[in-house]
């Protein structure tokens, strides 16, 4: 499980959360909602250590990961998918889940290939192709893929389904499904899709201006008349 408490984050002397507190259970989705600017993305970039951490920490099974470095914080079994590109369009498929699984011991390469393919068939017949070429949801798939190759224990997922068709979305939506429920992880997603996210979440935030103003379950957030009308864009279900 992951525990962020009471963080206090931002870059440099610029002050974004304001005592922030999350928790993201194994085998849930934990959805994180919010206005634009309220710092859904530099929570997932503080809990990932890029960010600038004033006060509280970051726990990981009990243990503390904030204040290592980004790559200690990746080696604990934490994945992070930025809201930006994150994959390396000059290279093929391969070439990206190649270099983001440069830890796996080789023994281990080609199983974890396997049933990390196994969760987006379509891409097996572009290992070969350059990722330039690829779909804006084929790149997803792509940053995905490089995450599960680490076999994290918990992923956070910064807009997933941005620029992708309704269709390609739902498909990345049900993958983040599958590896909470079957694979037991922990999923914290970020999405501008308030509606989407909250139908497959477990629980949610809602952060407005660096302040976590609601937590509960997303069921309850979804019913939630006001909130969801002033924050969310949503018109009580
Ligand atoms: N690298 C950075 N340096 C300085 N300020 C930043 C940086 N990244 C974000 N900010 C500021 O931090 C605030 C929160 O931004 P953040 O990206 O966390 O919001 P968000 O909730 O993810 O928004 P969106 O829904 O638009 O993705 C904003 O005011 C933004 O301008
Ligand atoms: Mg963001």
């Amino acid at each position: 499980m992951l525990s962020a408490q009471n963080i206090f984050a931002g870059y440099g002397k610029l002050r974004i959360l304001n005592g922030v507190s999350i928790n993201a259970e194994n085998g849930e989705i934990t959805v994180i909602v919010g206005p634009n600017g309220s710092g859904k993305s530099t929570l997932l970039k503080t809990i990932a250590g890029l960010t600038t951490l004033y006060e509280g920490s970051v726990l990981l099974d009990g243990k503390e990961i904030s204040r290592l470095p980004p790559h200690e914080i990746a080696k604990t079994g934490l994945a992070y998918l930025p809201q930006t590109d994150s994959v390396f369009t000059q290279l093929t498929v391969a070439e990206n889940i190649k270099m983001a699984a440069y830890t796996v011991p080789s023994n281990e390469y080609e199983p974890r290939l396997k049933s990390s393919l196994a969760m987006f068939p379509v891409l097996s017949s572009y290992m070969k192709t350059k990722v330039q070429n690829l779909s804006g949801g084929e790149r997803q798939m792509v940053a995905m893929t490089m995450a599960l190759m680490r076999n994290p224990k918990v992923i956070m997922l910064d807009e997933p389904t941005a620029n992708l068709s309704p269709k390609l979305a739902t498909e990345v939506l049900k993958t983040a499904s599958s590896l909470a429920k079957d694979k037991g992880m922990a999923v914290i997603l970020v999405e501008q899709n308030a509606r989407r996210a909250l139908e497959i979440g477990d629980k949610a935030y809602l952060l407005v201006s660096g302040k976590k103003v609601f937590e509960g379950s997303a069921q309850e957030l979804l019913a939630h008349e006001e909130l969801a009308r002033m924050y969310l864009g949503l018109k009580a279900a």
